[in-house]
């Protein structure tokens, strides 16, 4: 695996792959990889002939308050997880090279992003659409791979690479998530034990949720008030939002019908979990989300 730190290089590298005729499959990550991001890894290594990793801890998605400086970093496992997972090149630029001096255009997706964690989160997508752009730029990818377990960005990043008719086909696959149904995170990292073994309330919660929509019920109201009991009795999570929305526009649902996005966020002490599912009714819905296959289920942004 070759690793690349300076962008001219990465460019450069890029366009000689595109000349040379193959595709190129880009997996954006912050590092601290676990097994959620190797499966991104497989799916572009499926999809590309050279499949790039880009590793950067991105300051702009960050708030003043959070957590950027304690981001969890080691860039050594990371290196020998992407070797073994088959990744063909690692772009980790310097924070210094992305945002040198004098930098101050952003990319902004108005509406999506402020809804679900961008209301508390303002700017969060902001930094994440204007990197993922200034990514898609030096790598030059044919097709980027990105997490279901961050739903809200697949959806703004699907519909900022439509906008800006960025060419790239933006393909999303199934959360990965721990044996007892915790989803995988970087951030798992800050839970403490008792935390830790409460986190999985949250995986219960969506798919008592969604086992209840099977069961016929279609009041959001009632799903969402069953769901947040579920949570606050059985664990000390803070619940941030619990929402059921519809994939488009991320707008609430008052009743279920079609698919719906079922979403939420809690913090377990400095821990801001997210999860999500989505639950399809009328049609065969999806099995549980570890075995679903992902993007060809992923609606694509309507007009
Ligand atoms: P990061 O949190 O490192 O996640 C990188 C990618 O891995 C994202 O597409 C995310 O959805 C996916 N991912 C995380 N946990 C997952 C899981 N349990 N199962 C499947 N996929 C999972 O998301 C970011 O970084 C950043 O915002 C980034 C897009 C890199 C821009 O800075």
């Amino acid at each position: 695996m070759d690793i690349i730190t300076e962008i001219p290089r990465m460019s450069e590298t890029a366009r000689t792959i595109r000349q040379d005729g193959r595709r190129i499959g880009l997996v954006p990550t912050m590092g601290y990889l676990h097994q959620g991001h190797l499966s991104l890894v497989r799916r572009a290594r499926q999809l590309s002939q050279v499949t790039v990793v880009s590793l950067f801890v991105n300051p702009s998605q960050f708030g003043p308050r959070e957590d950027y400086n304690a981001y969890p970093r080691d860039v050594h496992r990371d290196t020998r997880l992407l070797g073994e997972a088959g990744c063909d090149l690692l772009f980790m630029p310097a924070v210094e090279r992305m945002y040198p001096p004098g930098h101050s255009t952003v990319v902004e997706v108005r509406g999506l992003t402020e809804v679900l964690c961008g209301a508390s989160r303002p700017g969060h997508f902001r930094g994440v659409t204007t990197v993922v752009t200034m990514l898609f730029n030096i790598v030059r990818p044919h097709v980027a791979v990105f997490g279901q377990k961050d739903a809200q960005q697949a959806i703004v990043i699907r519909r900022m690479a439509a906008d800006l008719h960025q060419d790239i086909d933006i393909v999303v696959a199934p959360t990965v998530r721990e044996p007892d149904g915790l989803a995988m995170s970087s951030r798992n990292e800050y839970l403490t034990p008792r935390q830790r073994r409460q986190a999985p309330i949250l995986h219960q919660a969506l798919q008592w949720a969604r086992s209840r929509i099977q069961a016929g019920e279609r009041r959001a109201a009632v799903l969402i008030e069953g769901m947040r009991d579920l949570i606050t009795t059985e664990s000390s999570g803070q619940i941030d939002y619990v929402s059921l929305v519809d994939v488009d526009r991320l707008q609430p649902v008052e009743d279920v019908s079609d698919q719906v996005l079922i979403a939420l966020a809690v913090k377990f002490g400095r821990a801001r979990l997210i999860d999500n599912v989505i639950v399809r009714v009328g049609k065969r819905d999806e099995p549980a989300d570890a075995e679903s296959p992902g993007s060809e289920k992923w609606p694509s942004p309507s007009a």
